[in-house]
């Protein structure tokens, strides 16, 4: 079986091949646009999809070598994510699936970040997944393939949405999660105790206060620009202590109340180096196995959809043609997650 992933849920316009001989190309075209405006404009995000993708996936079957007639199936992004966006990756997919009479396959970014983790790797069942990402923070209890319960998620904030505002604050730019991850490296993280917000609460999260108190620890200091000067490595340090420290803490948590034994990371946030590194300590004190996906596969990238999409096409998981993306996790209540 050969399966085409296209995604295009916000601002990388992506394909991959995927076939039972494993990964064989996974194609990334990142929209640059958005820098000078300090985040994603979606309006400018779906006109660059519709100028790239056509191109994108033929650069994923020529690197692949797979014509587009030996694909059995095109697994794309039906969300959550921008809706102008996930249109034009949908629409395509739609349109490839017409002309060759093969089947669609809709798949819910979040579920293709978890499975990311298969790409070079097989985790055991059941396990939990801490998925973090720009626009969400889960833990998510996967007992069996497309089994999930959702344990719990962020009431505000996703963590990769903490780091880019406060990135923004300290003026950082866009995406900022990887120059805090970068700069904190030569940080003290005990620089400032920034708050690790509902700790009382076993696996939901908040991460919206953190940015109002970075900016008001700044506007406290006599001359803000000096001392950022002076301090932002360590201030950009203690932001990711705070973050990383209850991510890990909620991890321990799921760990201990599912009983797993398998944990595995997923998402853009882990791509971030102290994360990764409290989570194999965390893994050695519980004597969990870790999995954590590549580098190129933590961020938004299609292979993870086109893996999932054959996961879900080996279990007849095909959608059709009426069906629409959605923006955000709410319209996917009617499932597990
Ligand atoms: O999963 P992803 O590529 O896109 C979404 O589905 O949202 O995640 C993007 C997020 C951004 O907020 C980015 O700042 C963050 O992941 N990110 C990082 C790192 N690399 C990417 N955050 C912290 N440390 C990193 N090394
Ligand atoms: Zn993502």
């Amino acid at each position: 079986m050969n399966i085409l992933g296209i995604e295009s849920s916000c601002d990388e316009t992506a394909a991959a091949v995927y076939t039972d001989d494993g990964l064989q190309s996974n194609i990334i075209a990142s929209q640059a646009v958005h820098q000078q405006y300090g985040g994603v404009v979606p309006e400018l995000a779906s006109r660059a999809h519709h100028k790239t993708i056509w191109h994108t996936v033929q650069q994923a079957l020529e690197e692949g070598a797979i014509p587009l007639s030996d694909i059995n199936a095109v697994a794309v992004t039906q969300g959550p994510g921008l809706m102008g966006s996930l249109l034009v990756g949908l629409c395509f997919a739609k349109g490839l699936c017409l002309s060759r009479n093969i089947p669609l396959v809709g798949v819910n970014h979040m579920d293709a970040h978890i499975y990311a983790n298969f790409i070079d790797d097989k985790p055991e069942y059941p396990f939990v997944s801490l998925t973090v990402s720009g626009g969400h923070t889960q833990l998510v209890h996967v007992t069996a393939p497309f089994e999930h319960t959702l344990l719990g998620q962020t009431r505000d904030d996703a963590a990769g949405e903490a780091f880019d505002k406060i990135g923004k604050i300290l003026g950082l730019p866009y995406p900022a999660g990887p120059v805090i991850d970068e700069r904190s490296e030569h940080g003290d993280p005990n620089f400032h105790d920034f708050p690790q917000a509902m700790l009382d609460n076993d696996f939901e999260f908040s991460f919206s206060g953190l940015k109002t108190s970075v900016k008001y620890f700044l506007e406290d200091q006599d001359n803000e620009k000096q001392f950022l000067d002076e301090h932002l490595d360590d201030i950009c340090a203690s932001v990711s202590h705070a973050i990383t420290e209850v991510l890990v803490k909620k991890l321990r948590n799921a760990i201990e109340y599912t009983g797993v034994n398998t944990i595995a990371l997923a998402g853009g946030v882990s791509a971030n180096s102290m994360l990764r590194r409290k989570t194999n300590k965390l893994a050695e004190q519980t004597g969990c196995e870790l999995h954590i996906p590549k580098l190129a596969y933590c961020t938004d990238n299609a292979a993870m959809i086109a893996i999932t999409g054959y996961m879900m096409a080996q279990r007849q998981m095909f959608s059709d043609m009426k069906t629409k993306p959605f923006a955000n996790l709410k319209a996917l209540e009617r499932r597990k997650i």
